[in-house]
């Protein structure tokens, strides 16, 4: 059999033409065998060479040796192609090709952030970190601050009571606190504190001057509730006691707290006289917010009877006290209008910070 260009075309032709129409590995071997098989058109062609003269063979052998290449190449192209085109992508339910679901981080409350800024800055002045307990007995929140039963100044102070603190989920605090306190026949009414000066007493009790030192915490009022009133919010109290101290001192060290936690925003801010039982003289420091005054926090020279009470010769020593808010401040740094929203747990609120 002689072959001829013709006919070599045409099988090239059919092959890519075949080829192109197969969806599946079973025609694909039965495409290879019909022309690349033991009796394949192409395999045949290959057989025949043998007897053509040696021009002919020069001609037309490479041309076919090529094509078997060519075929035997196309053939193990789409193999892999089908091959592919079946695998299981699907893992079950799972879509590795749909896109993730983003993980949602949480980030921390702005009083957080904030209660942290005021103690670095406290901290980087040499004050101290205190603690106290929310629930108080009456004598550290009110008698010992110099503000007896009779007192009128403790109507300024609304006051949640515990009622049979024995029956009460708070019983394991309590008795903590009644041990604690009966010592010294302290243990009186239970109260939530109403501010964080009772941690006042309790340190100065423990510990000699001089010293200066912070306390954080929460409070609570029972009071109606405003853009500016909560009936749970926090303080930051402070205390300074030495031979020497004066209201020069706490002046320097909140205008030096100011700076740094307002961070060169311009605040406009006042120093007012005020009254509070456990201070003398006592003061009010008002910073303006939204075009008014607003009270951020009150302070003064300790109060004689407040060494008293704590065991210091009120001749020997001298300090200043503070307690500040630290909501307010928050307000007035960031602008926010109302201090309802910080217990509003509105996440679209809290992710601003
Ligand atoms: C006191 O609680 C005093 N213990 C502060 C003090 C400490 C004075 C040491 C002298 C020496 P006052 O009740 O004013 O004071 O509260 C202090 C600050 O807490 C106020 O200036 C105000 O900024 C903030 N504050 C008071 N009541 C509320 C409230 N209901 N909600 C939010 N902030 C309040």
């Amino acid at each position: 059999m002689k072959i001829t260009g013709d006919k070599i075309k045409k099988i090239n032709k059919a092959v890519f033409s075949e080829i192109s129409k197969i969806e599946d590995l079973n025609k694909l071997e039965e495409l290879r065998i019909k022309y690349l098989g033991r009796k394949g058109e192409l395999t045949e062609i290959l057989k025949s060479i043998k007897d053509f003269t040696i021009d002919e063979k020069r001609q037309t052998g490479p041309v076919v040796q090529k094509l078997k290449i060519e075929f035997e190449k196309l053939i193990n192209n789409k193999k892999k192609e089908l091959k592919a085109q079946g695998e299981d992508y699907s893992f079950g339910d799972f879509d590795p090709t749909k896109p993730g679901k983003k993980i949602k981080i949480g980030n921390l409350h702005p009083l957080s952030k904030v209660d942290e800024e005021i103690r670095q800055i406290f901290t980087s002045m040499n004050f101290s970190v205190i603690e106290g307990p929310e629930i108080e007995s009456e004598y550290y929140n009110f008698d010992a601050l110099n503000i007896p039963a009779d007192h009128p100044a403790r109507d300024v102070w609304d006051t949640f009571w515990i009622k049979n603190p024995e029956n009460s989920k708070l019983r394991m605090k309590n008795e903590e606190l009644k041990n604690r306190d009966s010592k010294s026949t302290k243990a009186k009414r239970l109260l939530l504190r109403t501010h964080t000066s009772p941690v006042q007493i309790r340190y100065m009790e423990k510990n000699n001057p001089p010293f200066q030192v912070i306390s954080s915490g929460r409070v609570f009022r029972y009071e109606a509730t405003d853009s500016s009133h909560e009936i749970n919010f926090h303080q930051v109290e402070g205390l300074m006691v030495g031979k020497d101290i004066s209201l020069a001192n706490f002046k320097f060290v909140i205008e030096e707290f100011f700076k740094r936690f307002f961070k060169g925003q311009k605040i406009d801010f006042r120093f007012r006289p005020s009254y509070f039982p456990f201070v003398e003289p006592g003061v009010e420091v008002d910073i303006k917010f939204k075009n008014k005054w607003l009270e951020v926090m009150g302070a003064g020279m300790v109060h004689r009877n407040v060494f008293k009470s704590a065991g210091y010769n009120p001749d020997e020593w001298r300090g200043f006290a503070f307690g500040m808010s630290p909501e307010r401040l928050s307000m007035i740094k960031y602008n926010i209008p109302d201090i309802r929203l910080f217990y509003s747990g509105d996440l679209r609120f809290i992710e601003q910070f």
